[in-house]
């Protein structure tokens, strides 16, 4: 008997040695202490031992897997050392290797440019309006007092998608989608991308515009001017900049005016950026036309409004002193990079 439980001990430890795997353990496991392990069959057979030899047989059976358990429970501990010994190894950080770099990205100028007005907007209490690119020629045109076939319309080489769809030639259509949705007192501004047929140095066929227009009781052009220079001189970023107002013309706004800025560069001495003038023209506006009120519904002899409209591109040249146009739109990393 001593001899079946050596030989089972020696075989028990050589398999629990060779198991390199928590699976292998298990089987070993089951195949000595299983219900019908050899560990367990051994103990059955007590039946078979002299009443008088039985205690210590016994005895022998539970020592012996006493043993195999502890053996295996040692296996056990050792092996899951080895995994997370292993596990460490894998995941191991080499904190002397470069990190990875992820670029911080820029805004393009217009982009700038355009947050740089709406937060300007904002500040004296403009609300944003975005109208669609893609306009009636009803909107773009006729209740901006451009009736059809009126030779106005050549001031806008227009891209026409059928006789009356078309790309929005300006943000002035924000105008008027605003007039006929709500009631006065109005104080939007309409930021957005604009199409015209024209393309040159300083003329694309996309281009960005950002429109105001306020509408209430006693508007005038003095309100104009002053929140325009506010405006102004938040973008340009001088506290010096004053307007000045030219007579000019525009079908939807009586008196219409071009308004030029102080050059922000030489501060109305003269030089390269204001071609010696002192003076650089920005943007054009007016007063809005008594008929374009009445066509949005509102009446003309209660409340009177003034609008205006910038160009963003022309902005961002002025401001980031960019000589082309067509730099803004060919997307040359090199370039876009450098506004920060
Ligand atoms: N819509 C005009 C343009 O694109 C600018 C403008 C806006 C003029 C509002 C007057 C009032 O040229």
């Amino acid at each position: 008997m001593k001899e079946r439980i050596e030989e089972l001990i020696n075989l028990a430890h050589k398999k629990i040695s060779e198991a390199f795997s928590g699976k292998l353990l298990n089987d070993v496991k089951v195949e000595f202490l299983g219900k019908n392990g050899s560990v367990t069959s051994l103990m059955k057979g007590m039946r078979d031992v002299a009443p008088e030899d039985r205690p210590k047989f016994g005895q022998l059976v539970n020592e012996l897997r006493a043993k195999i358990e502890k053996a295996i429970a040692d296996k056990e501990a050792e092996l899951k050392e080895k995994e997370l010994a292993e596990k460490l190894k894998a995941e191991a950080v080499d904190v002397t290797l470069p990190g990875k770099f992820s670029e911080e990205g820029t805004l393009h100028p217009i982009t700038l440019v355009k947050n740089q007005f709406i937060d300007a907007f904002q500040g004296l209490g403009f609300e944003v309006f975005e109208g669609p690119e893609i306009e009636l020629d009803k909107i773009n045109f006729q209740m901006l007092n451009i009736p059809e076939d009126h030779p106005a319309r050549d001031m806008q080489d227009t891209f026409y998608i059928t006789d009356s769809i078309l790309l929005r030639t300006h943000t002035s259509p924000g105008q008027v989608r605003v007039m006929t949705s709500r009631k006065p007192p109005i104080k939007v501004m309409c930021p957005g991308r604009v199409y015209r047929s024209d393309d040159d140095a300083t003329h694309s066929p996309i281009f960005h515009q950002i429109e105001g227009l306020v509408v209430d009781k006693n508007v005038s052009l003095c309100d104009l001017k002053g929140s325009l220079e506010t405006i102004l001189r938040k973008v340009f970023d001088s506290d010096d900049i004053v307007t000045r107002l030219r007579p000019s013309y525009f079908p939807f706004t009586e008196p219409s005016v071009e308004i030029d800025v102080s050059c922000f560069e030489c501060g109305g001495k003269g030089c390269k950026l204001c071609k010696g003038t002192g003076w650089i023209e920005v943007l054009g506006g007016g007063m809005v036309n008594r008929n374009v009120l009445a066509m949005c519904g509102i009446d003309p002899d209660v409340y009177s409004g003034y609008a205006f409209g910038i160009g963003l591109e022309r902005t961002a040249m002025l401001k980031y002193h960019i000589p082309d146009i067509r730099m803004l739109f060919d997307n040359d990393l090199r370039f876009t990079k450098q506004f920060k």
